[in-house]
């Protein structure tokens, strides 16, 4: 039987990166997303299934879960990949953005696995949460919104709870935290802003989705279950001192 995995934000950039590496892996992916004509296009997909929901609903997510679990039975991976990088100006930041950032990027993420946690119970080997974080927690000379970096650093706070919680449990949970990847998040940027972004990157140019998605399929390979508590940061050495 295959292993079930679900991709939150799976319609977007990273996260049909992510499904891909996951469906080519061997697992069942349930992708959730509030994109249901991206989902759509994506159910061709053997092995796919599109859930639309909107991660900042609490109640959404867990009739998400009970129907994945009446579905597939339980969970063996969950990816908190769905996020978002509101770009006001700091002393601009109006209470709704600070809280829209706030729950799309980590209440998101505590709410899935919240109810992911209960799926995972009584699966076999390891059970993997990897949370999409970014390097804009840890490095402050790029462009990053202080709100944005507050949601990541949240997240990457709670995969170290989970890991401490649950390591006895054999649910291994970490973080990966990209630099500049490219997807249709590279919108929110001005071309300036994006140029000087780039510029910054050793290799001289982004990092494709692709190549963050093997990470994550690395971390839910046997190879990742010894692996847990650990952000992970991708970003061709650029913060190196
Ligand atoms: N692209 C980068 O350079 C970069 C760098 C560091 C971290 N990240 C992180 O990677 C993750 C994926 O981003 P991406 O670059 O693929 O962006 P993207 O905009 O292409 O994809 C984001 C996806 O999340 C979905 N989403 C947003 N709000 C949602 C909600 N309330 N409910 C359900 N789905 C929702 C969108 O519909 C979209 O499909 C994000 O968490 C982002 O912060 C991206």
């Amino acid at each position: 039987m295959s292993r079930v995995a679900v991709v939150t934000g799976a319609a977007g950039g990273l996260g049909r990166a992510i499904t891909a590496r996951l469906l080519a892996d061997g697992f069942a992916v349930i992708g959730l997303d509030l994109d249901s004509d991206g989902l759509t296009d994506m159910a061709k997909a053997p092995g796919f299934t599109g859930l639309t929901v909107d991660l900042t609903d609490a109640a959404a997510i867990r009739d998400a879960f009970a129907r994945i679990r009446s579905d597939h039975g339980g969970l063996d991976a969950l990816v908190n990949n769905a996020g978002t990088c509101f770009m006001s100006d700091f002393p601009d930041i109006p209470a709704e953005e600070l809280a829209a950032q706030m729950g799309v990027n980590f209440s998101s993420a505590f709410f899935c696995c919240q109810e992911a946690v209960k799926l995972m119970a009584g699966r076999e080997g390891v059970r993997k949460i990897v949370n999409i974080s970014s390097n804009g927690a840890y490095n402050f000379d790029v462009f990053d919104p202080p709100h944005y970096r507050a949601s990541k650093a949240a997240m990457d706070t709670l995969t170290k709870d989970l890991a401490r919680r649950y390591a006895a449990d054999k649910i291994a949970v970490n973080s990966i935290a990209p630099a500049m990847t490219e997807t249709p998040l590279f919108g929110v940027l001005t071309p300036e802003v994006l140029a000087k972004a780039i510029a910054q990157m050793p290799h001289g140019r982004a990092m494709q989705p692709a190549e963050i998605a093997a990470w994550v399929g690395f971390l839910l390979s046997p190879a990742g279950d010894v692996s847990s508590g650990n952000v992970i940061i991708l970003n061709q050495g650029r913060d190196v001192r």
